[in-house]
């Protein structure tokens, strides 16, 4: 299994990799209106031999004021074929995104989803920092990760996905 940024030949077998994980097309064109609008930020493929089994997906995210000191994304969606599923797969995508993330100078990652699924990457509710999602969503199920130490300590207010909401 290897984990690799996209590349154009693989757009219809991520679309496929993610509508079989969800059992709907919502979130696949998700990613497909995220990258037409170029604000794709990362999306990494997990490939055994020629083909897609996983995928994971990172946009942009603001909180409260602009400022471009400050950068952050959002997760989502991961998703990983059935069949695959529960072998390590999911849970690797999120660690290297989180990794590439921190690389390319992200500051924070948000996450719309399960507590106890991203708490094991280190992701807290984003009450803690006085950060709100802007829609209506369960308060525990907005979670953040610094990735920068510190950085979420002065900054509350509210979260703006661009352009979606984005459930993960
Ligand atoms: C979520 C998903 C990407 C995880 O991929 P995976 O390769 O199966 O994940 P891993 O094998 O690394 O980890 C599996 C663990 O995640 C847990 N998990 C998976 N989906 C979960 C969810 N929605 N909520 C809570 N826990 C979840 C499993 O119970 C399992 O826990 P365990 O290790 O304690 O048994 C995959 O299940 C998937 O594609 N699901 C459908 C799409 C989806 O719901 N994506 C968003 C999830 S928030």
């Amino acid at each position: 299994m290897l984990i690799r940024p996209e590349m154009p030949h693989d757009i219809a077998a991520i679309r496929d990799v993610i509508k079989k994980a969800f059992d709907r097309p919502t979130e696949a064109n998700l990613v497909d209106i995220l990258r037409d609008r170029n604000v794709l930020t990362l999306s990494l493929v997990a490939t055994e031999g020629d083909c897609a089994i996983g995928h994971i997906a990172f946009s942009p995210v603001t909180v409260g004021k602009e400022n471009s000191s400050f950068k952050a994304v959002g997760l989502a969606p991961v998703a990983v074929l059935p069949e695959y599923q529960r072998r390590g797969i999911g849970s690797q995508l999120i660690e290297m995104g989180l990794k590439k993330c921190q690389k390319a100078g992200q500051n924070a990652v948000f996450v719309l989803g399960s507590p106890g699924f991203y708490a094991r990457f280190g992701f807290v509710a984003a009450a803690t920092y006085g950060i709100s999602y802007e829609g209506d969503v369960p308060p525990e199920a907005f979670m953040v990760k610094e990735l920068s130490p510190g950085i979420l300590g002065d900054r509350p207010g509210i979260a703006h996905y661009q352009p979606e909401f984005q459930m993960c």
